[in-house]
């Protein structure tokens, strides 16, 4: 049995035997839930949008291609829609912008026939009970469908489909990559594995992946990395829950290894300063030896929840001696860090700061219209602060990696500049990072080269006087 409410579109599938969405239904209910993604009605990811899963797995795959690909392009199919409708659509109607936005992406990147995607996005305008749409819904995409060539590359913001402001940004601090990192923003990621040494070597791992019919390379450079072919549930990947691997981007799997010499057999006090949902602090006790601490510290209390969970299936939540985690505003010293009479100074410093995350648009186009340029300004000063207050509880002779996923100078090379330029006692080591463009103030990993997100590493010692 099948009920959609009027404006929710509440879908309650029953019986097995009627569980398939029509075509019409599907569109319904994937402009439905895109609208909800438009809007921001969610907190971390799309994905919780995109679920509770439809009870088709072909559906469900749909629908979260569709959502994904229409954030994608949502700087062009907005601008062209504009150009489109006579008189913009209110926002109380947003699901019918939504069902417009889902009817041009089917028709220009989804490669579905048009006159189904036509007809069945007008159709589903009647499931959203919006019957006085049916007319301007079934114009426009005709209209759209027409001029589909001519439309698509107007202009830059069209062409590359990203908003004025990353354009102007990208161009102006990659006067030659530009053109490369913004087509990169518009693939999609591969699903990348972080093998856990501690548990079984990668060539193991390979096997194990591969009997279980899951097609795999290991990463060109970066030791611990493996990379599929095509995306699977984690439930697929074996031993994954017992944790023999992490999901986790290539680029991302550099920081543990830059800041930790899994050789050393010295009692480090680590801290992950930014540390949630936790990626790289189960990297980090992953290579820590066994005389070694941490402390994983975020200010957000629900992102902890996450870290919780990643190190209980590392199995590491036991070895409560090893690691502590703190909810606490790491620049905030006197909150969190008041063990003792003078403040604890730590060996190694993990500085993965907040940052635009431009590095990573193609795992969330969403960036493209959730940010904007005096947003990133302002997360730059918390990058600076936190720079300078982590940088006071470094030991002498310390290393902190300052790490962001972004592709902005301004919160890389130009924030490590002004940094140094207050910070006498601080120096840049070099880094070898296959691929990735070296500048005096750091390394920088461009989206999509060796199958990487965009990061950006500087790699800072603590002079000893
Ligand atoms: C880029 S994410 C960190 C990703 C994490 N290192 C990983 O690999 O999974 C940045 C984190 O910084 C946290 N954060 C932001 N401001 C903070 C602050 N002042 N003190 C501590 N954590 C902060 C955010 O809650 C967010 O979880």
């Amino acid at each position: 049995m099948l009920l959609i409410f009027h404006q929710t579109v509440l879908i309650l599938l029953m019986s097995d035997s009627q569980s398939l969405l029509n075509p019409a239904e599907l569109r319904a209910e994937t402009a439905s839930r895109l609208w909800r993604v438009i809007q921001y009605e969610y907190s971390e990811s799309i994905d919780s949008v995109i679920k509770p899963n439809l009870e088709s797995p072909e559906q469900q795959a749909w629908m979260s291609a569709a959502i994904y690909g229409c954030c994608r392009y949502y700087p062009r199919y907005q601008n062209q829609l504009l150009q489109l409708l006579k008189k913009p659509i209110k926002d109380n109607e947003g699901e019918v912008k939504a069902l417009l936005i889902l009817g041009m992406h089917q028709l220009s990147e989804m490669k579905v026939k048009a006159h189904a995607a036509i007809n069945e996005t007008v159709n589903a305008c009647k499931v959203l009970d919006k019957l006085w749409a049916v007319k301007l819904v079934n114009g426009i995409l005709r209209n759209y469908q027409r001029s589909l060539d001519s439309m698509s590359y107007k202009t830059e913001l069209t062409q590359y489909a990203h908003p004025k402001w990353i354009i102007k940004q990208t161009k102006q601090d990659w006067p030659k990559h530009w053109r490369d990192i913004l087509d990169a923003n518009n693939q999609q990621a591969p699903m990348s594995l972080r093998v856990n040494l501690q548990k079984t070597t990668v060539a193991e791992a390979l096997v194990k992946l591969k009997e279980n019919d899951i097609n795999c390379e290991e990463h060109p450079h970066i030791n611990t990395a493996i990379v599929l072919q095509k995306a699977v549930a984690v439930e697929q990947i074996p031993g994954f829950f017992e944790g023999y691997f992490s999901v986790q981007d290539p680029a991302a799997q550099l920081a543990a290894q830059l800041l930790l010499d899994e050789k050393s057999q010295d009692a480090l006090e680590v801290l992950d300063a930014c540390c949630a949902p936790g990626g790289k602090t189960g990297h980090l006790l992953e290579r820590m030896n066994k005389s070694s601490s941490l402390v994983a510290l975020d200010v957000s209390s629900k992102r902890l929840e996450l870290v919780h969970e990643n190190l209980q299936r590392l199995d590491f939540k036991a070895k409560s001696n090893k690691v502590q985690i703190v909810c606490a505003d790491a620049a905030e010293l006197n909150t969190w860090n008041v063990e003792t009479e003078n403040q604890k100074e730590f060996h190694r410093i993990l500085l993965d700061v907040p940052c635009s995350a431009s590095g990573v648009i193609r795992r969330h186009p969403d960036i493209k219209f959730r940010r904007n340029l005096e947003q990133v300004q302002e997360i730059t000063k918390v990058q600076a602060k936190l720079l300078h207050s982590m940088w006071s509880i470094l030991k002498p002779g310390g290393r902190m990696l300052y790490a962001t996923c972004s592709v902005f100078n301004l919160e890389n090379s130009l924030q490590i500049q002004k940094f140094l330029g207050t910070t006498k006692d601080a120096k840049v080591l070099p880094l070898d990072i296959k691929g990735a463009i070296n500048t005096v103030w750091g390394s920088q990993i461009l989206p999509n080269m060796n199958d990487c997100d965009g990061f950006f590493y500087c790699l800072l010692e603590k002079t000893l006087h």
